[in-house]
């Protein structure tokens, strides 16, 4: 399909017409266009942003670029959840068990990761046998057993995002507020879910860094996903430090099962506020922790692996997935930790081999950081700030944390709910 009046017309400003988004989304899907044409419509788009309707008929292009789920014959409520990126934000690993746990229906599709961003897809192939190519029909029959099932971007549904998505990556238009909605909302509308609960992340590691782009951002999310028929509520969280104490696909899988055990913190505490949010927008009881110290949600966490193939023995031990060396980085002033930016992190990560330069780029599972501080911890001289996990002797990450010589007040993680 050729492009160029389409291109021609975002350039120069839009508007865009509803023909313009489909004959993209088509030739998206089908490959009938080409990647430099894709490209430089993105790169249009991301300098000319798209009008909120604009936003709206491309989400629903790409929606239709392939089928639509239909989970009719699924317990309701059908409930999915999705954040826009972050470093180290394995949140969907402890919080879709807990869903399933409570009752709900969820079935998601996930995507690798973008830029500096972890994605779900790669942190579940970390697991030695983890499928994430399942078809509609065998996500239905999974959802209709057990409650929950979980796809990577496939080509039946929102195939035109899982094309933009590896572009976008490519070509340094990740950062557009209609963009991020379009490619978030398209795979919700697929997905079939009814109540979505987005995680709109604010900070350095996130494609938001202040919050006026992310409450627009947010904005842009309810909107849409409104206009399309769906319930969505959205929160934002913060991502100035990494979320968690790991980032990097197997060392990310290793903590969310930590937490589905038992393990607290930050990340815990995203994860429950993530799942009393759905339970709310359901106008369900809020039973987001009973289900994490019952052990339910650790209970349907195997339950999940083992439907897609996982290998369970990630559940009883951690020597799996391991890098070659580990280095610890350590503080080099005793004081309080300012900053442990997360950007730095998530570069580092990347250039350990643990995401991508390049759209066809493999990752290396074993790689990361394990980070030993948060903001706000007092630390001596020489104290470990931070574990790189690498394949080879690697030295960087000395710039990941700044200290204080003043004591420095913790950051909450949701910033605005
Ligand atoms: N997550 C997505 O699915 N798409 C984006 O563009 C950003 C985050």
């Amino acid at each position: 399909m050729d492009l160029q009046a389409a291109i021609g017309r975002r350039r120069d400003g839009g508007p865009s017409t509803a023909e313009d988004f489909q004959n993209l989304a088509h030739g998206a899907a089908d490959g009938s266009t080409p990647d430099y044409q894709l490209s430089a419509w993105l790169m249009a788009a991301f300098l000319n942003p798209l009008t909120p309707s604009e936003t709206a008929e491309l989400t629903l292009a790409m929606a239709d670029s392939g089928e639509r789920l239909d989970l009719s014959g699924l317990p309701k409520p059908w409930v999915d959840k999705h954040s826009t990126g972050g470093v180290g934000d394995k949140t969907s690993l402890v919080v879709l068990p807990m869903l399933a746990a409570c009752g709900l229906t969820v079935v998601k599709m996930s995507g690798r990761g973008l830029g500096i961003t972890g994605g779900t897809i790669d942190k579940l192939s970390s697991v030695p046998g983890f499928r994430t190519d399942l078809s509609p029909e065998e996500l239905k029959a999974q959802a209709k057993s057990i409650g929950i099932a979980l796809t990577g971007q496939t080509p039946r549904l929102a195939p035109a995002d899982k094309a933009l998505y590896a572009l976008r990556d490519a070509t340094g238009t990740v950062e557009s507020i209609p963009l991020i909605a379009s490619s978030i909302l398209s795979k919700k509308i697929a997905g079939g879910a009814e109540v979505i609960v987005l995680d709109v992340k604010c900070g350095s590691g996130a494609f938001m860094r202040d919050l006026e782009s992310a409450r627009a951002l947010k904005q842009m999310l309810e909107d849409i996903g409104g206009h399309a028929g769906l319930t969505v509520r959205a929160f934002i969280s913060d991502m100035d430090q990494p979320l968690g104490r790991c980032a990097g696909n197997a060392l990310e899988v290793k903590e969310a099962i930590r937490v589905l055990k038992g393990e607290t913190g930050r990340f815990r505490e995203l994860c429950v506020h993530c799942v009393r949010t759905v339970l709310e927008a359901c106008g369900l009881p809020d039973r987001a922790v009973e289900v994490l110290e019952g052990g339910s949600a650790l209970a349907k966490a195997k339950e999940w692996f083992a439907a897609q193939g996982g290998d369970l023995t990630v559940f009883e031990s951690e020597d799996w997935g391991r890098a070659a060396v580990v280095r610890e980085v350590r503080a080099a002033q005793a004081g309080w930790v300012e900053r442990v930016d997360a950007r730095r992190i998530g570069e580092l990560v990347v250039n350990l081999g643990g995401g991508r330069k390049r759209k066809e780029d493999a990752i290396d599972p074993a790689v990361g950081c394990e980070v030993l501080v948060e903001v706000g911890d007092q630390v001596r001289a020489g104290d470990a700030v931070l574990r790189v996990h690498s394949a080879s002797v690697f030295e960087d990450g000395e710039d990941c944390v700044i200290f204080s010589a003043e004591p420095v007040v913790r950051r909450d993680v949701i910033l605005e709910s």
